[in-house]
């Protein structure tokens, strides 16, 4: 009875642990690797300003503090929290931005429309907005 309970306890509880790790850790090894090669100077800043507004608040919203969704896209994720469902470095945040999320593409994109280095404003862009 109790080494069962004890059993339960050993061999449980760390798969458990292991299982939760593993589904909160969604990101891409691969693109953490990736360095940002661009500082977040004031222009960096301005310019990764420029193209979210341009390009993410349609569903990101204004402040990046996510959307609402519709019927054809759910909601976007906040940006500004500290949850990164696919990656919190700034080369996964990258990659999201330049290939999509896979498997649904639900956030699209953007590696035709936005050029590498403008990516990697909008990137520093997003850092900047994160809430202490
Ligand atoms: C058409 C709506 C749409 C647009 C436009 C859009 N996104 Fe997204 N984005 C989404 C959705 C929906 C998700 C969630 C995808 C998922 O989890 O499968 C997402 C996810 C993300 C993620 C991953 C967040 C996380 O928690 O890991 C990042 C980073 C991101 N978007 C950045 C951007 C940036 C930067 C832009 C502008 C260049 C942008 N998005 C434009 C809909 C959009």
């Amino acid at each position: 009875m109790r080494s069962s309970f004890l059993r339960m306890l050993f061999v449980g509880l760390p798969l458990a642990c292991l299982t939760s790790m593993v589904m909160i850790a969604q990101g891409d090894p691969e693109a953490a690797k990736i360095k940002n090669p661009v500082a977040a100077t004031p222009e960096s800043l301005a310019a990764g300003k420029q193209a979210f507004q341009r390009s993410c608040t349609s569903c990101h919203g204004v402040n990046g503090e996510g959307g609402s969704g519709n019927d054809l896209i759910p909601a976007a994720p906040d940006l500004t929290d500290k949850e990164w469902k696919h990656g919190s470095t700034d080369g996964e945040i990258f990659s999201d931005i330049k290939n999509g999320v896979p498997p649904d593409l639900n956030m699209v994109p953007f590696g035709d429309q936005i050029k590498d280095p403008d990516i990697w404003n909008v990137v520093n862009y997003i850092r900047s907005l994160a809430k202490k």
